[in-house]
């Protein structure tokens, strides 16, 4: 039994992620998060962790590439979201290994300065145990309604060749 990770595009990956990210994502809490109604950009890549009992996907992580602003300057930056583990697969270092492998592919891209995602509160400490920093600045990104102040998450950053802490972010299109 081992643990199989493929990364694969984004698109043609959707139909083996749907599922998952349906099941880990549905929309039928009896209070609707902050971001329900955010609309997201799609992931250039997945990385896709099948169970090693033959069960099937049990983890996903979605990988983005956009050149973003940072106080007024063009970035290139690599995005992690969509990080989701199958509820009966969890604890067992499936989505940590899972973002490692996003982490190594991001980073094998020369351009990409530093990687951003976006998490709720409950999720601060798993990120910032793998290397995740608090970004305290403002994160601005496009909606079909225009730009808005992006506030549903809290930013973080994993730094490859900048660090950066605070300032303005403009994600230059849907948040992921
Ligand atoms: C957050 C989430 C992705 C974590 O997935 P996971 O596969 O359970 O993550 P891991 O197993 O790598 O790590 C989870 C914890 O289990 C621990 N763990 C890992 N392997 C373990 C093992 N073999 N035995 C016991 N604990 C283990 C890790 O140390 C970690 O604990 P920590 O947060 O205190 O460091 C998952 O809970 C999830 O899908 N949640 C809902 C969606 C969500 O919130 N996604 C994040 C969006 S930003």
């Amino acid at each position: 039994m081992s643990i199989e990770i493929d990364i694969l595009n984004g698109d043609a990956s959707w139909k083996r992620a749907e599922p998952l990210l349906q099941a880990v994502w549905s929309p039928d809490a009896a209070e609707k998060p902050v971001w329900a109604d955010i609309k997201w950009a799609h992931a250039d890549l997945r990385v896709l962790l099948d169970a090693p009992d033959d069960s099937g996907l049990a983890c996903h992580v979605g990988i983005y590439f956009r050149t973003i602003t940072w106080n007024g300057h063009k970035v290139h930056v690599g995005g992690i979201g969509g990080v989701s583990t199958r509820a009966d697969c969890r604890r067992r270092g499936y989505a940590s290994l899972a973002l490692d492998a996003a982490v190594h592919t991001i980073r094998a891209n020369d351009a990409v300065k530093f990687a951003i995602l976006f998490c709720e509160p409950h999720n601060f400490a798993f990120y910032q145990a793998r290397g995740w920093h608090p970004f305290s600045g403002e994160v601005y990104c496009e909606q079909p309604s225009g730009q808005i102040r992006f506030e549903a998450m809290a930013p973080f950053v994993n730094d490859i060749v900048r660090a950066p802490r605070q300032g303005k972010i403009d994600l230059c299109g849907l948040p992921w």
